[in-house]
C-alpha cells in the first residue's frame, strides 16, 4: 500500500501565520502537524509515500527532505493550483500506478493510529464482496464545513455531500481515506463543483452510484482539522497532555518546573515557573517568567518578564514584558513587546517576522 498525503492548498484561514508558511507544517507541541501523521503510516508500515504540493512546495521540500529520517521515501507531486482533493489523485496517477492507497489530509491530526484502519480494509478485501474505498466518519457539532456523509438502516454510506448547508446528518469525513485502483476511474469522470474543485466526496459518491462498496468506521479517539486558531490550539492540548517529561536543558535554582515538561537541550530557565503541560525547544530561554498549561515555544525563542499560557510560540520568536498572552499564535521571528508593563492580558495571532509593540 502506497501514501498520497496532500500538502498543497492555500492555508486561508490561518493567514497571516500562513502567508509565509505551510499550514501543514505549523506545530503542534513543537512537531510539525504533517510530522504526526507521516510517523503514523510509517508504523502501519506504509512508506511509499507521495506528497502534494503546492505554493509552499519549497518549505514542504526542504522539511521531508527525502524521507529517509521518518525510515519513509518520499515523492513529491506538484500541483499548480488547488483544484480539489479528487485532483490530487489525478495527477499521482503515475505514483499510484494500481495500488491500493491512503490518502491522507496533511493539515489533519487524529488519535487512532492507522494499523487497525488499514487492517480492517485489507480484510474486507478478502471477504466476500470487497469494498473499493473505505472513510473514517466522525460525529462533529459544525457539519457545514466538512464533507458529510448519510448512511441507510444497516450502516451502509448512500450518500455524500461537501460543506452542506442543510447537513443531513452530523457525521463528517476525517480526512484519512483508503482506495484501490477503482478511484482513478472515478476522478476522471467527475466534473468540478460549483466552488470549482474536483471534491473527492464527488468520486466516492460516483463509486457507490456505480455499485461499489464503500467501507465506513467510526472513529473513536479524537480529530482535529487544524486549519483554524481554536482547533489548532485544542490540538497543541491534546498532544501536550501525552508528551514525556524530559529535561535536558538547564533550570537554575530560582525556578520551579511543575507537572508534565519537556525543556529541549541547550534551553534554559531562569527565575521562572513553568506549569506543565508544556514543550519548550532548543535554545529558548525563559527569564523571569511564567509559562503555563497548554503552552509550547518554540526552539532559539527568547521569553522575558512575562506570562504565557494555552499558546503556541513559534521558532525565533521573542516575547518581552507582556503581563499576560493567552489562548494566542505566534509566528516564527516574530518579536511581541510591551514598553511599559501594565496588568492586561492579550490575545493574538501574529505572523512570521511581524514586530508588535504593545504600549
Ligand atoms: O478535514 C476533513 C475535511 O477535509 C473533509 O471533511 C472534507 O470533505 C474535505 O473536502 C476537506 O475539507 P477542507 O476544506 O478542510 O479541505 P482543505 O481545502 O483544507 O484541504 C485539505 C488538505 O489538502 C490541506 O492540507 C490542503 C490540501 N490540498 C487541498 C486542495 C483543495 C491540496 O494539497 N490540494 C488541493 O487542491
Amino acid at each position: 500500500m502506497k501514501a498520497l498525503i496532500l500538502a498543497g492548498g492555500a492555508g486561508t484561514r490561518l493567514r497571516p501565520i500562513t502567508h509565509t508558511r505551510a499550514k501543514q507544517l505549523v506545530p503542534v507541541a513543537n512537531t510539525p502537524i504533517l510530522h504526526y501523521g507521516i510517523h503514523s503510516m510509517v508504523a502501519a508500515g506504509i512508506t511509499e509515500l507521495g506528497v502534494i504540493v503546492g505554493d509552499t512546495r519549497e518549505e514542504v521540500m526542504a522539511d521531508l527532505g527525502d524521507g529517509s529520517r521518518f525510515g519513509a521515501s518520499v515523492t513529491y507531486i506538484p500541483q499548480d493550483e488547488p483544484l480539489g482533493l479528487a485532483h490530487c489523485v489525478l495527477i499521482a496517477r503515475d505514483f499510484l500506478g494500481d495500488d491500493d492507497f491512503v490518502m491522507y489530509l496533511g493539515d489533519n491530526l487524529l488519535e487512532q493510529d492507522l494499523e487497525a484502519f488499514v487492517g480492517a480494509f485489507a480484510a474486507a478485501r478478502d471477504g466476500e464482496h470487497p469494498p473499493s474505498a473505505q472513510i473514517l466518519l466522525k460525529p462533529v457539532s459544525d457539519p457545514q464545513r466538512f464533507g458529510i456523509a448519510s448512511l441507510d438502516d444497516d450502516g451502509h454510506v448512500v450518500h455524500l455531500v461537501e460543506k452542506p448547508t442543510e447537513p443531513p446528518s452530523n457525521l463528517a469525513l476525517v480526512g484519512v481515506y483508503l482506495f484501490d485502483s477503482e478511484i482513478h476511474e472515478a476522478v476522471a469522470a467527475i466534473a468540478p463543483s460549483e466552488r470549482g474543485e474536483l471534491e473527492i466526496t464527488d468520486a466516492i459518491q460516483w463509486l457507490i452510484d456505480q455499485g461499489r462498496r464503500v467501507r465506513t468506521e467510526i472513529l473513536t479517539g479524537w480529530w482535529i482539522d487544524t486549519g483554524k486558531l481554536t482547533p489548532l490550539l485544542e490540538a497543541n492540548r491534546l498532544i501536550l497532555e501525552t508528551i514525556e517529561p524530559r529535561i535536558d536543558g538547564t533550570v537554575d535554582d530560582e525556578s520551579f518546573i511543575d507537572g508534565r515538561v519537556v525543556i529541549e537541550a541547550g534551553a534554559e530557565v531562569i527565575n521562572s515557573t513553568i506549569r506543565g503541560p508544556v514543550a519548550i525547544g532548543a535554545n529558548t530561554q525563559v527569564v523571569d517568567s511564567f509559562i503555563g498549561p497548554f503552552s509550547a515555544i518554540g526552539a532559539d525563542c527568547e521569553v522575558r518578564h512575562s506570562e504565557i499560557e494555552h499558546s503556541v510560540v513559534m521558532e525565533r520568536s521573542q516575547v518581552i514584558d507582556i503581563p499576560r498572552l493567552e489562548d494566542s499564535l505566534i509566528g516564527s521571528d516574530a518579536v511581541v513587546s510591551r514598553s511599559k508593563r501594565k496588568p492586561r492580558a492579550v490575545r493574538l495571532m501574529v505572523g512570521d517576522h511581524c514586530q508588535i509593540d504593545i504600549e
